[in-house]
């Protein structure tokens, strides 16, 4: 979603740090950028429409600034033009903005009362408009901003410079993520850690509420007009954790780094067998029900965990999607367990899930992958994914490492709940410690997924189908599909197409059928004969290797068997895949979709 970066110091060109830090968050996903920077105590902005490359193209990298504010933005109150674009000038104050002010109409009707216009039709304009009319009352930066920040209702991380005040960048934080890099003789800020990471590895992360005073020298926070401490921390990766080491696409390296990501997710856990698993995670036995909230692949993880801590562990589970669940009764009981999933947790509809669950009174356990996120530090408990920083806006490792949390929460709790046998926990520790080796295997078959795209390249409709926790993995290939290849597709479970949807099935049309699960498998092979007999061209995603083949399908993947707990974590791997090889030979922006973002930090 929107990206903010900013500069003031004397060591470098602020344009420079403007340009090459809104590039670093390109992958956040946006439509139009914007910078504005001083020189000579004079205020340019400069802003374009599209690809960044269009704001460079218009820039002159030759001046000399020493203080900035760069912004790319994913249209929200407007469209996606130079007018609406950041940074937004009003009287003193130029800003940049992420989130949403709620109450931006009735500020905008009561401050155009007071002789303010208004040439955009953004949320953002009118924020600059308050504060610039807060100042002419009080000529202080900080108390303006403080009034400022009682006064607004909704989300967001501001960057501010006011004509005033030249030396300076004021930044204010609710419920948008933004961060304060420290440097030496130089300060930044950014909303996310890419695009300051090759400048300094110093960061405080600002809390809701706050607001700072930050020059080339000093940072000062402040709280309901209360000077506060801070901790400065340290990012835990490096700028070449966000190259693409030689891979084509972000999405290709990070599907690659599936093996390795598997190993320090879980290794934790597993290092002593079993009783390293009971002791590193939390009592699930003391809750009567489980439930999964999440937005969209972490929902399809929640899915996959659903069925495993179901089956495994005989608990019930629930799984909502983030933004239907915050506005639906949720019947949360005493004792229910509120898991929220996310890569980024900054999620706002899972952020708002959590909040509801807390106020609840509910305990709450975070499945998270980026540290010092705003949920992983709400929730009460959290379990971090290992996946390292994802670039590419289509999740893969993080996804995978949610299943593989989500499976060892299940083992947690059947084994407490003593409903697996020893010989049993031996054989999934023993495919844990072969999985690595063989998510390898399956990324390599690189050809047959290339076949497969060139099969199917050519249809606009796709289906793919599985039953229980095929049809949890058929809901992820066909959500990766649709983002990155721009080609439509559903998920169905298996039995439910004769129930109208096998209308649409005629000769060639593709269908990604999944077949792991030995208990329903039959089922579903029934149900991949009726579209086999009605034309489908049916590419079959299997564990099993030899069963009497009788021409109910055009073309087989088959992936290792493994444990049932295991075993998404290997089937997914040819939906990521032929989704990404489709995409490539349709020429798509893999690691940056048309109109997607990275982290939704709106609802
Ligand atoms: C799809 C994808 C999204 C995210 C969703 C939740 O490839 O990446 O569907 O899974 O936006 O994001 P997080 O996990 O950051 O809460």
């Amino acid at each position: 979603m929107c990206g903010i970066v900013g500069y003031v110091g004397s060591n470098k060109n602020s344009v420079h740090v403007l340009i090459d830090g809104l590039k670093k968050l390109e992958y956040r996903g946006y439509d139009s950028a914007g910078i504005a920077y001083l020189e000579n105590n004079k205020l340019n902005i400069i802003k374009s429409v599209g690809e960044l490359k269009k704001l460079e193209s218009k820039v002159n990298f030759g001046v000399s600034s020493n203080i900035g504010l760069g912004h790319t933005r994913w249209a929200t109150h407007g469209i996606a033009d130079e007018v609406n674009s950041h940074p937004h000038k009003v009287g003193k104050f130029t800003i940049v903005h992420n989130g949403i002010v709620e109450n931006y109409n009735e500020l905008r009707s009561k401050l155009k009362s007071e002789g303010y216009g208004f040439k955009s039709e953004t949320d953002t304009e009118v924020v600059a408009a308050l504060l610039d009319s807060i100042y002419k009352t009080n000529n202080d930066v900080l108390k303006s901003i403080r009034k400022m920040t009682d006064i607004l209702d909704g989300s967001y991380a501001l960057g501010i410079m006011c004509e005033d005040d030249n030396d300076t960048l004021y930044v204010a934080k609710n419920k948008s993520p933004l961060i304060i890099g420290v440097g030496e003789g130089d300060n930044y800020i950014a909303s996310d850690v890419p695009a300051i990471l090759d400048k300094t590895k110093k960061y405080i992360a600002l809390e809701d509420g706050c607001y700072a005073k930050i020059t080339s020298s000093e940072i000062n926070l402040y709280k309901d007009g209360i000077k506060k401490d801070f901790n400065v921390e340290e990012f835990k990766y490096d700028a070449s954790d966000i190259s693409k080491k030689g891979y084509e696409h972000f999405m290709l390296k990070e599907m690659h780094e599936q093996p390795e990501v598997f190993r320090r997710t879980t290794n934790p856990y597993l290092e002593s067998g079993i009783d390293s698993l009971i002791a590193k995670m939390p009592d699930f036995t003391k809750y009567g029900k489980i439930r999964i909230v999440a937005c969209g692949s972490a929902t399809h993880a929640g899915l996959v965990g659903k069925q495993m801590i179901e089956k495994f562990a005989n608990a019930e589970v629930q799984v909502d999607t983030a933004s239907e669940f915050r506005y639906c009764k949720q019947f949360l009981k005493e004792d229910e367990l509120v898991i929220v999933v996310s890569q980024s947790g900054e999620t706002a509809d899972t952020l708002e899930a959590l909040n509801i669950a807390k106020k609840n009174g509910n305990d709450t356990l975070g499945i998270i992958n980026e540290k010092g996120s705003t949920i992983a530090r709400e929730a009460k408990m959290v379990l971090y994914t290992e996946a390292g920083k994802e670039i590419a806006v289509a999740t893969t490792k993080a996804y995978s490492a949610q299943v593989a949390l989500l499976s060892l929460i299940a083992l947690n709790l059947s084994y407490k709940k003593d409903l697996v046998d020893k010989k049993e926990i031996k054989e999934i520790l023993e495919d844990a410690n072969k999985l690595p080796g063989y998510i390898e295997s399956l990324l390599n078959k690189e050809e047959d997924y290339k076949k497969i795209a060139e099969d199917i390249k050519d249809y606009n409709d796709i289906f793919f189908i599985g039953r229980g926790i095929d049809y949890a993995l058929a809901m992820e290939g066909s959500l990766k599909l649709k983002e990155i290849s721009y080609t439509h597709s559903e998920a169905y479970a298996a039995g439910e197409l004769k129930h109208g949807t096998i209308s649409l099935i005629d000769e060639g049309t593709p269908v990604v059928a999944i077949v792991t699960d030995d208990n329903i498998a039959p089922k579903t092979i029934s149900n991949i004969k009726e579209v086999k007999s009605r034309g489908a061209n049916v590419i079959y995603i299997t564990n099993k290797k030899d069963e009497n083949e009788d021409g109910f399908y055009d073309k087989k993947i088959v992936v290792p068997k493994v444990n049932y707990l295991l075993q998404p974590l290997l089937t997914v791997i040819p939906l990521q895949m032929v989704a990404y090889e489709l995409a490539k030979l349709k020429g798509c922006s893999i690691d940056k979709p048309k109109n997607l973002a990275k982290s939704v930090t709106v609802e």
